[in-house]
């Protein structure tokens, strides 16, 4: 018997696709690459995986992420995400890739990317699970960089939603990369930056004014600031929130801390997705089941929080009203 939770549509918008490598498939990858990681043992991959902040953690993220070399390991690896995430009742995925993290390396932008779109049609085929890409640019780089990364992804603009912008979030302001992203947007990409992770809520106002973003990845501390609570609810505003990430980043101290109860009471757009998940401890679902608990969320709370994952999305209104409609006939029934 699937739980409540699991069986209930739902989508996921915040994740990252490099963040979803499991230790079994880094090892499996770096043999058969040839490329050499620091680690002996799957086991001694997840004694690694204890992170006091963001940075430990990315220092980690992209050192896994070495044996990402051919087209079909980023198929591989987008296909073990579109398994597990399927298993969890996510019908739709928008999904974050970092090609900075690979070019850098000499690794080809259309390796990475047609990788990832072989994957994306065959859950469509075998899961009916829809999926979108979201192009990040890291922030810890230069906005020269992130022009250079747009350049690249020319040629499969029209198969990419939004761009997004992610890593060392302190000191790299979202106003640092205001001109790419207006570039962005006039080529008719979604926009969507993590704000308000580590970073102040002046960071969240800042994605909102000089960005210009459709929804903000995390916008925890947000939460700080009254007037900007109310303008973010006044507008609809989706915020992807990640509950086990801020846990195992030591943004919050402990679950029954976490924001999401203030959020939802305020009246927030607020949605739950795993972040990371090879990395947390967690999919989707483990999110709800692990957030629900801590918090003691109704099953009103939880059916709220799907179909914001649906109205936040950057699908259609037609598909979201799919959604929500198939929502509305589990809860019928569930
Ligand atoms: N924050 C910032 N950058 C990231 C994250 C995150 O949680 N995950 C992968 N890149
Ligand atoms: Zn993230």
């Amino acid at each position: 018997m699937k739980d409540f939770i699991t069986g209930l549509p739902k989508a996921e918008l915040h994740l990252h696709i490099e963040g979803s490598l499991e230790p079994e498939l880094m090892f499996a990858l770096a043999a058969r690459n040839g490329v050499t990681i620091p680690f002996a043992s799957v086991d001694a991959v997840r004694a690694a995986y204890a992170f006091a902040n963001l940075q430990d953690f990315l220092d980690i993220y992209y050192a896994g992420a070495s044996v990402l070399v051919e087209q079909v390991d980023f198929h591989d690896l987008a296909m073990a995400y579109f398994e597990r995430a399927a298993a969890d009742g996510v019908v739709h995925a928008e999904i974050m890739f970092d090609p900075q993290t690979h070019t850098d390396r000499g690794i080809a932008f259309g390796t990475v990317i047609e990788g990832l779109l072989s994957a994306m049609a065959e859950a469509e085929a075998r899961f009916g699970m829809t999926s979108a890409l979201i192009m990040s640019f890291l922030r810890h780089l230069s906005e020269e960089a992130a022009f250079e990364t747009l350049v690249m992804a020319q040629p499969w603009l029209d198969r990419i939603a939004a761009v997004g912008l992610d890593s060392s979030e302190l000191g790299h302001p979202p106003a640092k990369f205001a001109r790419v992203f207006a570039a962005a947007r006039a080529t008719g990409l979604r926009l969507t930056a993590h704000a308000g992770e580590e970073g102040p809520p002046e960071y969240v106002t800042e994605a909102l004014d000089v960005l210009g973003v459709d929804r903000i990845d995390h916008g925890n501390r947000a939460l700080e600031d009254e007037a900007l609570v109310a303008r973010l609810a006044a507008s609809g505003m989706t915020l992807t929130v990640c509950p086990l990430s801020n846990l195992k980043l030591c943004v919050v101290q402990d679950l029954a801390d976490h924001p999401l109860g203030r959020m939802l009471a305020a009246g927030l757009r607020a949605t739950v997705n795993s972040d990371d998940p090879a990395y947390f401890g967690g999919y989707v679902a483990d999110n709800y089941r692990a957030v629900a608990k801590a918090l003691g969320l109704s099953r009103g709370d939880i059916v709220q929080l799907a179909r914001n994952s649906f109205t936040g999305s950057f699908l259609p209104e037609a598909a979201v009203a799919r959604h929500l409609a198939a929502i509305d006939a589990y809860v019928a029934v569930a």
